[in-house]
């Protein structure tokens, strides 16, 4: 099928590689012009583990270009997935969605049909509001074209993008006309039936069943995508809570969440207790859903209570290094990790830059290492003092405390003897119950962890 991807981020970028990958003919326009650069020479402007790979082997199969009109006129399908950043209020912004459907419209040709596919994360109603836009724009034109739109959430996972997309759990399409629906059905079935030969570096996981395709109407599919990412973010911060529980009456969250995660009705996953969830959706979601609550009156106050135990989850970390402390004014903390979370550069709503903040607030000199982020805090964190450390062992030096922000797998091979002894106090707050505990106070830590 021949597919134009409107808005190459992480969404578009994972999904147009994986489709050229599986045969499709893709078209990815990219609006900003150093994406763009990169992308045509085959450089991928995230850090996503495997996609230069995918660029480099679908590249016969992939084009890119700024220009949506001349990028749409004989396209089988359009997916659109640029950005919905929040408004004030917490809505999602379609703004961007708009304004790409328009041009899109613009480049539709008389008798023919197109199927618009939206993947960004949208409010309840866009598909309707997108139909009436294309209309519009198409009757000023006097062009008379068949459009159907779709809603197609996704679930990818930053630092899993692509094995999500090439082995998702559940593909989910909301569609009013069969049209839509046979047209998503096509441009899956690779993936429906996993025909294809998995790349070398990305092989089907063990046990991985083939994924249904949930065929239902468009409001409920757009609830689908904010529901689930609620109900994770809800999940985090009820072990969190739990966390804090486990520490007044001397428990071990990490052995609760087994217990309960045992349970089939629970599941063993996003129950990790720690810092607390970030990134470009947990949060901007479960706001966006309140946004759309409130506009009909409805409170959600489990998505509500959700967020409040995630804030105050990053202040009692702190609170838990100023009882060990005692006086952050004046004292030297560094930070192990900036990124929301491994295997990305992506600083968006990071819990660690949120610790930077707090404590730089309350007088302490912040130092950070991430392996791969730091160009990235650098522009969140603008104009705050803080020294940017090469490696894990020059960000210890003199420090008073250290906190593990980001379990970055490289961060479980550092030598702690050495990073302890560099350090003027060492003590050490795991905020992602990464370390062993004993092994850390072998190396002459004092060691404190979350709900432990
Ligand atoms: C999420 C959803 O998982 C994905 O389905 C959706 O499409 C986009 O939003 P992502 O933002 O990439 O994906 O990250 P995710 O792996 O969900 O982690 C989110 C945050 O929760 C991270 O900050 C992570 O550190 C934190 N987290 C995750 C926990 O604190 N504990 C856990 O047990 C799991």
């Amino acid at each position: 099928m021949r597919i134009t991807i409107i808005g190459i981020g992480y969404v578009g970028l994972a999904t147009a590689v994986a489709l050229a990958y599986l045969g499709h003919n893709v078209v990815g326009v990219e609006k900003d012009p150093y994406k763009l650069k990169l992308l045509r020479e085959g450089k991928s402007p995230i850090h996503e583990p495997g996609i230069e790979e995918l660029l480099e082997q679908s590249k016969e199969k992939l084009d890119f270009t700024d220009d949506i009109a001349g990028a749409v006129a004989d396209a089988d399908l359009i997916l659109i997935a640029v950005g919905t950043p929040p408004k004030m209020n917490g809505e999602a912004d379609i703004h961007y969605v708009e304004e790409a459907v328009r041009q899109a419209a613009m480049g539709m040709v008389s008798g023919s049909t197109y199927v618009i596919v939206i993947k960004s994360t949208v409010p309840i109603g866009t598909g309707r509001r997108v139909m009436h836009v294309v209309r519009k724009t198409l009757a000023k034109r006097g062009v008379e074209a068949n459009v159907h739109v779709a809603s197609n959430p996704e679930f990818l996972r930053e630092g899993m993008a692509l094995r999500d997309t090439l082995y998702p759990d559940r593909i989910i399409v909301g569609a009013e006309t069969p049209k839509a629906v046979e047209a998503l059905l096509r441009l899956y079935r690779p993936i429906l039936e996993q025909t294809f030969i998995p790349p070398p570096f990305l092989p089907r996981p063990e046990g991985y069943s083939l994924p249904p395709l949930v065929t239902t109407d468009p409001t409920s599919a757009e609830l689908i995508k904010y529901a689930a990412n609620a109900f994770l973010a809800l999940k985090i911060s009820f072990i969190n809570e739990i966390a804090g529980l486990c520490e007044k009456v001397g428990a071990d969250v990490k052995e609760v969440a087994r217990g309960i995660g045992l349970d089939p009705r629970i599941g063993p996953h996003f129950l990790q207790a720690g810092l607390g969830w970030g990134g470009s959706c947990l949060p901007k979601d479960t706001a966006a859903l309140l946004a759309v609550a409130a506009e009909y009156g409805y409170t959600m106050p489990i998505v509500e209570a959700a967020r409040v135990v995630n804030t105050r989850q990053r202040h009692l970390i702190v609170e838990k290094l100023q009882g060990e402390l005692k006086i952050l004014r004046g004292r030297i903390i560094g930070i192990l990790g900036l990124a929301f979370k491994p295997e990305t550069d992506d600083v968006r709503e990071s819990p660690a830059l949120d610790l930077v903040r707090i404590l730089t607030e309350r007088g302490a000199h912040v130092k950070v290492h991430d392996p791969i982020a730091i160009p990235k805090a650098k522009v969140a964190l603008g104009e705050l003092p803080v020294d940017y450390a090469d490696d894990p062992y020059t960000l210890a030096e003199g420090c008073d405390a250290l906190i593990l922000a980001t379990e970055w797998e490289t961060y479980r091979h550092l030598n702690l003897a050495v990073i302890s002894r560099r350090m003027n106090t060492p003590v050490l707050v795991d905020g992602r119950n990464f370390f062993n505990a004993e092994q850390v106070r072998r190396a002459g830590f004092i060691y404190l962890g979350v709900g432990r």
